[in-house]
């Protein structure tokens, strides 16, 4: 996925998520410093509030008692700083000693609420609470309507450096101003604890008394001083007012419905409309600074119906809170709900996102893969142009090759066809010496020459790799001396001395013999070339004992090579300094042979000192090939060094030269018109000769006139001489007939399919005439002795064989080679033989009568008997070679061996032996 889509959906996820959020409320902290917080009106306080807060979720309620000690509400306070609040309600239990601690608040910009009572100063932001003197104004208003405008008042106040307190008193006093027949006797401090006005009231049981009226500032500190009175069983008229008139058990509203007091100023306590302005305040709505709660008296007139209220409030404030907490419930269901859809909502909005993604990816993904395709199409074309542009170049290659090849081998016949005469002139008597010069010349520049396309072909064939190593492990000592030893003369013409020394202490090296012959024959060539008159040359092996090389090193102290043209010497045709002569493919040769070996070869030289050329070699033979190792190679020479008999070229072509019956015919097979002239003027002195120039002309000859040899070129211009082979070796009559191939064709392959198609001897020209003649005579030698020795041929009597007819000799070589291949047959017969000579029985027995003198059965046996002779002394058992030669049981051949040689078959064994 393309890492601009991942981006954009992970930002439009970010979007969704925060646009599905409702907007985070702040979350408020509210501080509630309670001067005192165990009395009944305090916790009414304190339950306000929170009934209040648990609509605003977002504020927490942070809350401390200071159980009535400044100290401990002032350390508090200070507590809460630390919390970081964000505002503070605070009811102080004195006035002054308070304020400081609240102004620091106020001054710290947190929010100050004072409830209840205050502090001395009026650093504050709002303040909730009834108007402490219009509760003392309202009381005086009750006392005097109560007492009709005369009486004895005592009062019982709240601890006295309290704002509630001070202010109280002060409303009293002052709506008492214009009464002045109600007298404030006593004046009593009850600190507003229920206990301690009691206490008070018991110290000062005598004055209140006689007190028309006790006013104690909150409905606890009037039951307390009622209980006084009571237990001191006095004042039982005595009324006695309070303030706050709280609802509950035990509280004012209770108490006036009880008549232990008679009247109580209703002073709200202020908690949730604490809770609403501190909420204003902090969500920065508009509020009110003085919040002043409404007050009235309540006395026995409406104290019922006030309870009355008070219950239905209370059960209206329960049905409230069931009401909160079934809210709380649903709107937890809701938020689970809303969850679970916006799950459900962001699952939706991903699937959709992916998909999209996923088309978006396929589309990409399609259109991909057929870009691929074209470029894939695109490169299969190209593949297929380089394929035919390799296949055109590799046939132009092929072509340029053949044509060399042949250009080449073309160039060898005329050369030979040079140098055969001018070793003949050269060899005759009377010759002038200008003209034995002039001879001495072609032959010099005709061999060099030949030696020059010779090394072309080889190099050719390097470099198409058709030459492959066939190396074996080869007596370096011998050897390198054999080749020291062909440049004796050189050496002793031109008086330079040529020492070899072994130092690698090293007998054998892995070496293709022919191909090294011709690097040693080279090397030493050169440094024979470019050495003077007593100069020296060094041949020398040597080897680092750590490695596995050994270096071949031919030194000269000749001419040397200048340096500009060290480098060129491995070219070919390099035609520098060094080699004026222009024959530079030697060395160039030199180097891939070495190649071949895997080896290298350096030069390094000094001009007019001398050369040193170094071949580095592998030793052993792990680093060759298995192809590469092969049968040991005879080192053929390359024939530019021998000579060919001279022959009169003005001779005109006879196809026959006929001498003598006696003489052995050769049939020579040559498109070219000089070699076969040449070959019939070898040959003619010891035999008969036909000459044919192409295949069709030689098969006619060989099937008709029998020749006891045949001559052949490879290249035939209708077919091959290797066609001609196949021909006559698959033919019975012609089978024997032994066949050797003369080519320009000197490859391996040639040999190959020449010795394949069973060619009995393959020369190369140009080839030594006494080679040649060695060769046919060896052949001719062999066939007669294979004749006498294997073969069970019965010949015709001398004076049929001088004179039978070309169809007697080709009935016979037929009957020859019906008999010799059915010989193990014990059941061949006659009709046999007949029917395969194509002829009938009587025709059959008259041509055998009369050619051979016996009848066609003892043919038959006297051709047994003479192979089992010959297998006989090749060492077969009688049981054996009466099997080979057709004979159904031993006894009988026996029998039969007997009758016809006057011996038994061992007998016959050990005289042979003997
Ligand atoms: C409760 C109380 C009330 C009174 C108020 C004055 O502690 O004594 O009864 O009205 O405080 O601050």
């Amino acid at each position: 996925m393309p890492k601009s889509l991942i981006s954009l959906f992970i930002l439009s996820m970010m979007l969704f998520i925060s646009c599905q959020q409702q907007p985070t409320k702040k979350k408020y902290t509210i501080a509630f410093s309670q001067c005192i917080g165990t009395d009944a009106w305090r916790q009414t306080m304190l339950q306000e509030m929170k009934r209040e807060l648990s609509f605003h979720p977002d504020a927490t309620l942070l809350y401390a008692d200071a159980k009535g000690d400044n100290l401990l509400q002032i350390e508090q306070i200070k507590k809460f700083l630390k919390q970081d609040i964000d505002l503070l309600i605070v009811s102080p239990n004195e006035a002054e000693p308070l304020a400081p601690i609240v102004n620091a608040i106020y001054q710290q910009n947190i929010p100050v609420i004072v409830i209840d009572r205050k502090t001395s100063s009026n650093l504050y932001n709002a303040y909730v609470g009834a108007d402490n003197i219009a509760i003392g104004n309202l009381a005086g208003k009750y006392i005097i309507n109560t007492l009709h405008g005369k009486g004895n008042i005592s009062i019982v106040t709240g601890l006295k450096g309290t704002s509630a307190s001070i202010e109280r008193e002060r409303g009293l006093r002052e709506s008492l101003r214009d009464y002045p027949h109600i007298k404030i006797e006593h004046v009593l401090e009850g600190q507003w604890e229920r206990e301690k006005a009691r206490a008070v009231a018991h110290a000062n049981i005598k004055h209140l008394a006689n007190s028309d009226l006790i006013f104690a500032f909150n409905d606890q500190m009037a039951l307390g001083v009622r209980e006084s009175l009571t237990q001191f069983a006095l004042g039982t008229n005595t009324i006695i007012i309070g303030v706050d008139a709280l609802p509950g058990p035990g509280n004012g509203l209770e108490q006036i419905n009880n008549n232990h007091i008679q009247a109580s100023m209703l002073y709200p306590t202020g908690g949730a409309e604490a809770i609403r302005t501190a909420v204003a305040i902090l969500q920065k709505k508009p509020y009110q600074r003085d919040n002043l709660l409404g007050t009235l008296v309540i006395d026995s007139n409406n104290s019922q119906l006030m309870t009355l209220q008070s219950d239905k409030i209370q059960d209206q404030q329960a049905d409230i809170d069931k009401q909160q907490a079934l809210i709380t419930e649903q709107n937890k269901i809701y938020n689970d709900q809303k969850s679970i859809l916006n799950i459900l909502i962001i699952s939706l909005v991903m699937a959709v996102v992916f998909g999209g993604v996923s088309i978006i990816v396929i589309k990409s993904n399609l259109n991909k893969n057929k870009d691929l395709e074209t470029q894939n199409r695109e490169i299969l074309q190209q593949q297929q142009q380089l394929i035919d542009l390799s296949e055109e170049v590799k046939k132009a290659a092929d072509a340029k090759s053949n044509f060399f090849t042949n250009v080449s081998h073309e160039f060898k016949t005329p050369l030979t066809l040079i140098l055969a005469p001018v070793e003949e002139m050269l060899n005759e008597k009377g010759i002038t010496q200008n003209a034995k010069e002039q001879l001495h010349r072609i032959k010099r520049n005709s061999s060099k020459l030949l030696q020059l396309i010779n090394e072309l072909i080889d190099i050719h064939k390097i470099s198409k790799s058709k030459i492959s190593l066939q190396t074996t492990p080869v007596q370096i000592d011998a050897f390198i001396q054999q080749v020291i030893a062909t440049f004796k003369p050189l050496s002793i013409q031109n008086r330079i001395a040529v020492s070899y020394t072994n130092r690698a202490q090293l007998k054998e090296l892995w070496l293709d013999e022919y191909l090294w012959e011709q690097v040693m024959s080279n090397l030493l060539s050169n440094a024979f070339k470019f050495t003077e008159k007593n100069g020296q040359i060094a041949v020398l092996l040597e080897r680092d004992p750590l490695d596995d090389y050994v270096y071949l090193r031919v030194t000269d102290n000749g001419r040397g090579i200048s340096p500009e043209h060290i480098d060129q010497v491995f070219d070919p045709f390099f035609q520098g300094g060094y080699n004026p002569d222009g024959s530079g493919i030697g060395l160039s040769y030199v180097q891939e042979i070495v190649h071949l070996h895997h080896g290298e070869i350096t030069v390094s030289s000094t001009l007019h000192a001398g050369s040193c050329f170094s071949i580095r070699l592998p030793i052993g033979y792990l680093h060759l090939r298995e192809d590469e190792r092969g049968p040991a190679k005879p080192a053929i020479p390359s024939g530019s060094n021998q000579s060919l008999p001279a022959y009169t070229s003005d001779l005109i072509e006879e196809d026959v030269c006929f001498t003598s019956s006696k003489l052995p015919t050769i049939l020579i097979i040559d498109d070219h018109v000089d070699i076969r002239i040449f070959l019939k003027d070898l040959l003619k002195q010891d035999y008969n000769i036909y000459t044919a120039e192409n295949y069709d002309r030689a098969v006619q000859i060989a099937t008709s006139k029998y020749p006891d040899l045949i001559l052949s070129d490879v290249m035939l211009p209708d077919k091959s001489g290797i066609d001609l082979l196949k021909r006559l070796k698959f033919d019975a009559q012609t089978s024997h007939i032994p066949i050797v191939l003369l080519t320009a064709i000197n490859s391996d392959e040639g040999k190959i399919a020449g010795v394949k198609a069973m060619a009995d001897a393959y020369l190369t020209k140009p080839f030594s005439p006494d080679h040649l003649k060695a060769v046919i005579e060896n052949l001719l030698y062999l066939r007669r002795e294979l004749k006498q020795r294997y073969i069970s041929e019965i010949e015709p009597t001398d004076a049929l064989s001088r004179d039978h007819s070309e169809h007697d000799k080709r009935f016979l070589n037929s009957l020859s080679a019906v008999v010799e291949t059915r010989l193990s047959d014990a059941k061949l017969s006659v009709e046999d033989i007949s029917s395969e000579l194509q002829l009938s029985r009587v025709q059959l027995y008259r041509k055998v009568k009369t050619l051979l003198q016996c009848s066609v059965n003892e043919y038959v046996l006297q051709r047994r008997i003479k192979k089992a002779q010959h297998l006989i002394i090749a060492g077969f058992n009688v049981n054996e070679v009466a099997e080979k030669v057709g004979f159904s049981s031993s006894a009988y051949f026996t029998s039969a061996f007997k009758k016809h040689c006057g011996m038994t078959p061992s007998t016959f064994k050990k005289e042979q032996l003997k």
